[in-house]
């Protein structure tokens, strides 16, 4: 699909132009809030920011260095690709369409990284995470980037949202054979955030013994 039908695509679905649709001269007059810690030169900046009364994050390569932008954009092509596969599913927060050709939009979801939840409510964020996985996985999409925490978002109800889509892998019919190799590696991402529970509930285990035998003194 070439760029130009990717947008008209977008246009048509985006929840957006009922307001003024943002441009990127608005982008100067709005504060804007990054989401990531470490920019680099190979990759786009994100952040949030608040348009007519709805939060919505972009982005962005705009600002990157003229020569890896090629490259960056080629990069959000896919992964612009990969949420309008899933639009309209719950996987996913909602694509908003292409900004311009070096950025595009989502809509903000207020969640927390999966990284940075207690025991609880890690439980059962693996419960949805590994439902959702599997329903990507029937689709023949394979995330390929889920031992990052900053990429499996979870709302305060508990909803888990998959973001960065760049890795992600979309097989073809003939593929399935080798469905396996990227099921493996989509499961090796998810061992991580069971392993974390594991391990919190092991540490818990421990200091209980210790306060028991504090007690007994
Ligand atoms: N729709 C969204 N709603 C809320 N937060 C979001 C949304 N999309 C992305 N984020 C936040 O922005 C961060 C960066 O987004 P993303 O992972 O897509 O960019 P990235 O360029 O791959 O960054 P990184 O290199 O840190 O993984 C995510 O870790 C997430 O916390
Ligand atoms: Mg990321």
């Amino acid at each position: 699909m070439n760029q130009t039908k990717l947008c008209q695509d977008t246009r048509a679905r985006s929840s957006l132009p009922k307001k003024e649709a943002l441009r990127r001269h608005h982008l100067a007059q709005t504060l804007r809030m990054p989401l990531k810690k470490k920019p680099s030169a190979l990759n786009a900046d994100t952040y949030a920011l608040n348009w007519q009364q709805e939060m919505i994050v972009i982005k962005d390569c705009r600002y990157r260095p003229k020569l890896a932008r090629p490259l960056i954009r080629w990069l959000l092509r896919r992964e612009c690709k990969a949420y309008q596969r899933l639009y309209g599913t719950e996987l996913v927060p909602e694509w908003l369409g292409w900004l311009d050709k070096d950025a595009f939009m989502l809509r903000y979801v207020p969640s927390i990284p999966i990284s940075k939840l207690d025991t609880r409510q890690l439980i059962q964020a693996n419960l949805k995470l590994q439902k959702s996985v599997e329903i990507l996985h029937e689709r023949r999409l394979f995330h390929m980037d889920l031992r990052s925490g900053g990429n499996i978002l979870v709302a305060p109800g508990g909803r888990v949202y998959l973001v960065d889509l760049t890795s992600m892998v979309k097989l073809k019919p003939w593929a399935v054979p080798f469905a396996w190799c990227f099921r493996r590696w989509d499961e090796y991402g998810l061992q991580k955030w069971v392993w974390r529970v594991i391990s919190f509930l092991a540490a818990r285990e421990e200091i209980l013994s210790i306060k028991n035998r504090l007690v007994g003194f």
